[in-house]
């Protein structure tokens, strides 16, 4: 490759070029939630901590205000501004409730932040499975019994992560876990990483903070006005010691914290609290028009829970579901960009997430119902397209802790000669993303046939190479 090429820089403006509709993060929507003023002056307002301008990890002064601003939009008893997104939030919360050689019920889908923040902090594992609506092919909500039951059967759990909502904007029954959780001595903290909006309009499900939880991470990039990488963490109560969490984000986050991404962060919560309660009834609004208009061309779209476990769902995440067009989420996706420059945020075997937010006009809202509509007319297919599912309700034995099996010395053997072997990472298949195993956990015939199977018929592997090869734990 040649010096003068800049094969990121070109590729990014091959992007703008072609003009695409964004129903993907970030949730400024290629700058149209931000100020020209902020816009224009990026360059300059990208500096550092020169007096006037306070310490990100000592604040004291402007960085301090905007923190307790948005502590107040958030309804916090204190926020921190993040520069690495929720995953750094995710890491801190953990880190600051859980001990080294604790343990913590998480549910089996977690982000794979929950998972490295238990490497790190050698804290064990109590998997959870969400429920799984067979018909629907969805993964849907852990339920409020799932994690009685855990905390009975573990007592000595410090607390219990939820994540809420999910990538289709469903959430558990948050208040209702917050009391069975509280009620055993423990903490709750919670994935809120998708519902940065919720604090800011009524026809919203409540947040994390309203219902009952003693930590909870926003990314401010994913729905609202803010730049990528950015976040925001919440504490309420004294559950969680809120000098260990600062001290926690103090290690974990750079020593030089961009400006202009807490500058972004300053911005969102000022848009959010002056002016998100409108912004969000006409997105509403508008979404609910688009929704009728895709029901009736046929294109069924997740707009009521009709799940118990699934308490609230979020109006503003348009789920759409192509089984009735003939076509997988995949297909769909690739049609709508290359054919009607339409880019989803990520689709599955059956259906595409958009992600919509107060940036987003009405005008390009109503562009999805005119490319759902060419999509009808030009690609429907008369086909049923049924897709294996990995969805074992049996969690593995855990052989040795997350941690363990990530300072173990690793090997890479073949998924079909590894019985009896111990997972080092994460394995598992698309659709649905649940993994099979997780580090240090033992892999067993049943496990490697599930998943040698989907592959077979057509399913991705994720944890497994080209070769077929995974990584276990040397014996
Ligand atoms: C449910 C969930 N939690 C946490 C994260 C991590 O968020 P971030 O990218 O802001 O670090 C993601 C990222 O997609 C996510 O989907």
């Amino acid at each position: 490759m040649k010096e003068k090429q800049m094969p990121l820089v070109e590729a990014l403006f091959e992007y703008i070029k072609k003009d695409i509709t964004r129903y993907h993060m970030p949730g400024h929507k290629g700058g149209q939630g931000f100020s020209s003023e902020i816009l224009d002056n990026l360059a300059q307002i990208d500096v550092t901590e020169v007096p006037g301008l306070d310490n990100l990890h000592s604040p004291q002064g402007a960085i301090y205000d905007a923190q307790r601003l948005a502590s107040k939009a958030f309804g916090s008893d204190q926020t921190w501004f993040l520069v690495n997104g929720s995953t750094s939030g995710i890491h801190a919360m953990i880190l600051a409730a859980c001990p080294p050689g604790s343990s913590l019920i998480v549910p089996r889908n977690c982000h794979k932040s929950v998972v490295n923040a238990l490497i790190i902090g050698d804290i064990s594992p109590v998997y959870i499975l969400p429920k799984y609506d067979k018909d629907r092919e969805l993964v849907t909500q852990v339920s409020p019994q799932a994690i009685e039951e855990a905390l009975g059967r573990n007592p000595n759990v410090q607390g219990v992560l939820l994540v809420s909502p999910n990538y289709y904007g469903m959430c558990p029954s948050v208040e209702e876990i917050a009391h069975i959780v509280h009620r055993a001595g423990k903490v709750l903290l919670v994935d809120e990483a998708h519902g940065a909006h919720f604090p800011f309009n009524p026809r919203l499900p409540s947040s994390a903070g309203q219902l009952g939880a003693d930590l909870w991470v926003h990314s401010a990039h994913k729905t609202l006005p803010s730049f990528t990488q950015t976040a925001y963490l919440h504490l309420k109560g004294n559950r969680v010691d809120k000098d260990r969490v600062s001290r926690i984000l103090s290690m974990n986050q750079t020593s030089s914290p961009s400006y202009i991404f807490m500058a972004s962060l300053d911005w969102a919560r000022y848009v959010m609290d002056t002016k998100g309660h409108d912004l969000l009834y006409n997105l509403m609004d508008n979404l609910e028009n688009v929704r009728h208009q895709l029901k009736e061309m046929g294109i069924d779209n997740i707009s009521k829970s009709i799940w118990p476990e699934v308490r609230a769902l979020d109006p503003t995440r348009l789920v759409l579901d192509f089984k009735g067009l003939g076509l997988t989420g995949y297909q769909a996706e690739k049609i709508l960009r290359d054919e009607e420059g339409l880019q989803l945020e990520m689709s599955d075997h059956r259906y595409g997430v958009l992600i919509c937010t107060v940036a987003d006009t009405r005008s390009d809202l109503q562009k999805i119902v005119q490319a759902c509509q060419n999509l009808w007319e030009k690609h429907r297919k008369n086909v049923n397209i049924h897709f294996p599912m990995s969805i074992s309700r049996e969690i593995p034995k855990q052989m040795m802790s997350p941690r363990q099996a990530f300072y173990s010395k690793i090997q890479k053997i073949p998924l079909k000669e590894s019985q009896g072997r111990i997972a080092a990472g994460t394995i598992g298949a698309y659709p649905l993303g649940i993994p099979r195993y997780c580090p240090g956990e033992l892999i067993e015939k049943d496990g490697i046939e599930e998943l040698i199977s989907i592959h077979k018929k057509g399913g991705t592997l994720f944890g497994v190479d080209q070769g077929n090869y995974i990584d276990v734990v040397e014996e």
